[in-house]
This record gives structure tokens, sequence and C-alpha cells, in this order.
């Protein structure tokens, strides 16, 4: 594995994260894959609330190793990169599912012109096509031969490898089981790894055992980054500083309050704002919050007309999914997401939430369970 050289900097601060800097990493903090989310355009929003000097890891959404050898990077939707992502200045790392050498040579093969960052292996997702060809969460059942797939993906790359993992693939999370497939994926030469600490069974609900992503960090050599029911700037550094982790991942918390990147690097004593937003303090109040994510949104479709303009249905439904995912923070979600569903073209949907934003209040919740 080579770490990237501009990411081995001195950040200047005290950033917990201990072994993720050892693969070269500066900020602990990262996106997780989220089907029909964490496109192009979705990577380049949240960059807009990366602040000077940290680049995030984002991760893509998850990519079928099946597809993946006959599909084209400039035309496939779900391969999409910034121009930043493509000179290696942007870190994100593709998911690859699956688990046969024939089909994850090529992939990766076929991934490396886009100059990822690092690759990751899924082994959690619980749908019911993914489990039918024993791969996502499915692979957790038999850690020799998750390590194997670890061992082919290794095999095709000089960059970070990781999986990103539940729990427990039963109805409990099973520490000792737990213990043993994360050491095997470890002698397999993953880098690093993500635990979201909810059983297959959970699904996304319920509180995530962050305790036992710290027992994990504790027995293994690698990086453990916890990943599940990370909603605010204060859980992800109480994950970092209390929790022993080396990293944090954010999922579904991104679709609501992307500056949660800017909020935890400021807490973590970060002192730089984004881009544009110099002399700025990341939103806190309600109202700040509840501002922001419409400017969110706004950069959102610049984004998505921008990446997606060859395929305008396409970056509507995107934009509604995010809306989906991210209304149940809302107060009356369910109306935003509503309208969102009315947009004839992109510049109808900029219209509709400029007239939401400027009729109604949109408080945001800081928690949703
Ligand atoms: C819409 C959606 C799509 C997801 N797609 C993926 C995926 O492609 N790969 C994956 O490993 N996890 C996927 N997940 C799971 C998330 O990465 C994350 O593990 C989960 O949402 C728990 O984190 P949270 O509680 O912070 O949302 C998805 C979750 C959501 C809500």
């Amino acid at each position: 594995m080579t770490p990237t050289p501009e990411s081995t900097l001195n950040v200047g601060v005290d950033m917990p994260g201990g072994r993720m800097a050892s693969l070269g990493v500066r900020f602990p903090v990262m996106v997780a894959p989220m089907v029909g989310i964490s496109h192009v355009a979705f990577r380049a929003m949240l960059r807009r609330y990366a602040p000077k000097g940290l680049d995030p890891i984002i991760f893509t959404e998850m990519l079928s190793t099946r597809r993946l050898p006959s599909e084209r990077l400039e035309t496939t939707a779900e391969l999409r990169c910034t121009e930043g992502e493509k000179s290696g200045a942007e870190l994100f790392v593709p998911q690859l599912l699956g688990n046969e050498e024939r089909f994850i040579t090529p992939s990766i093969a076929k991934l490396s012109a886009l100059r990822p960052w690092g690759y990751d292996i899924n082994m959690g997702c619980p749908a019911t096509h993914v489990l039918k060809h024993n791969w996502g969460v499915r692979l957790m059942g038999e850690p020799k031969y998750a390590a194997d797939v670890v061992r082919l993906v290794r095999a095709c790359t000089d960059r970070p490898v990781s999986v990103k993992m539940r729990g427990g693939s039963d109805k409990i999370c099973d520490l000792n089981y737990l213990d043993e497939f994360t050491q095997a994926l470890e002698e397999g030469g993953a880098d690093w790894l993500t635990i979201h600490a909810r059983t297959r069974e959970q699904g996304h609900e319920g509180r995530a055992d962050w305790q036992l992503v710290s027992e994990i960090a504790k027995r293994r050599k690698v990086a453990v980054v916890a990943n599940g029911d990370i909603q605010t700037s204060a859980d992800a550094v109480s994950i970092l500083r209390d929790f022993g982790v080396d990293g944090v991942m954010v999922a579904r918390a991104a679709t609501v309050r992307p500056w949660i990147l800017w909020q935890i690097a400021e807490d973590l004593g970060w002192q730089e704002s984004p881009m544009g937003r110099e002399g700025e303090r990341a939103p806190r109040s309600r109202a700040e919050e509840s501002a922001e994510f419409f400017r969110a949104c706004l950069f959102l479709i610049d984004e998505l007309d921008h990446h997606f303009n060859d395929r305008p249905e396409d970056a509507l439904k995107k934009f509604s999914f995010f809306a989906a995912t991210g209304s149940r923070w809302f107060m009356f979600g369910h109306a935003f997401w509503a309208v969102t569903k009315k947009a004839k073209s992109i510049g109808h949907l900029r219209e509709l939430i400029e007239d939401y934003r400027d009729r109604f209040d949109h408080p945001l919740k800081e928690r949703i369970i």
C-alpha cells in the first residue's frame, strides 16, 4: 500500500485517528457508500463543506464487479468522477461488491484509471439480490472465504484496501465472532476496517453498538473505523476521543447536514473554513442549520446539473432520493420531499426549493432516535 505523498503532511492540530494517519490520512472522517446517493454530484457538494487543508475520504455507492468490466468510465453514471478525483487530489474510494477473481481483477484494472485513493469491499449489504450471489453481509458467514476475497483485491492494487462490514450477520453482534472475522481480514491483507455496528436484522434502525467497535479496535493491528448512528458532530468527536477508534464514517446524517464535516473539523480544533466561507464558523443553531440546508440543496442541484446534464430525469430522481433520505430529520420532511417530486426540470427544481425556503419554516431535529 502506498500513501499519497501530499496527504502525509503534518495536520498541525492534535487530530485523533491514530492508525489512519499511518495510511497518510489527515482527516479521519469519512462519508459512507450509499446507493443512489454517493454519486459524483453528492461527493462534490460535500467537499464544498470540507475545511481548507482537510480532504475527507468519500465512498462511491457499491459497484457490482460483475458489471464493471463491461461498463464505460465516460458514460456509466456511477463511475463519473470530479476532475479533482481523477487527478488524485480529492480522495474517493470505490466500494466493490463481489467475490470472484474473474470479475474483481478486471474491475480494479478499469477503476484504477480513475485514481481512487483506495478500494473497499462490501461485506455488509443485506439486500436479497446481493445475498443470492454470496456477496455483502453473506461474506461475514465464513472468515476464511472472506479473507480470500480480501487477498484477491490486495493482489490487484498497491492502494489501501478496506472492508466495510456489520457488527453481526445474525441477530446479535457477537464480539468473539467479530474478533475472529476481523483477524482473518487483517491476515488477508486489509489495511483498515469499517464496522457498521448494527446487525443485519437491524437494517439501519436502532442504536449502533460503538462499544463493540471499540473492543475490536483494541484487538486489531489495522485501523478500525466506526459507522452507524453518527448523527451529530458531538457523536463523531465522542467516538473518536472516548471509544479509541481510528476514524468515523458518517452516512445518512451527511444527507441532512453535509456541513457536519466542517463542524467536526472545527470541534477537533481545525481553524480553517471551507473555500469561499473564510472567516465564518460552521452553522450550529437550529436557524443557521435550517438555512444552510437550502444552500446545500442548491449546491447539489448545481452539481447535478454539471455532472448529469445529459440525463436530466436521472438528476431529478437523484435529488429526490437525497431529499427522502434526509427528510426524517425534518419536521414536515415528507412535505418537503413531496415538493421535490413535482420538479419537471433542474431549473424548476431550483425554483421549487427557493420557494419552499422562502415560505416555510424547516426546523431540523438534532437526532431521530
Ligand atoms: C440509501 C442507503 C444506501 C446505502 N448503500 C450502501 C452501500 O452501497 N454500501 C454499503 O456498504 N452501505 C450502504 N448503506 C449503509 C450505510 O453506508 C451505513 O452503513 C448505514 O446507513 C449506517 O450508518 P448511519 O446510521 O450513519 O446512516 C446504505 C444506506 C442507505 C441509507
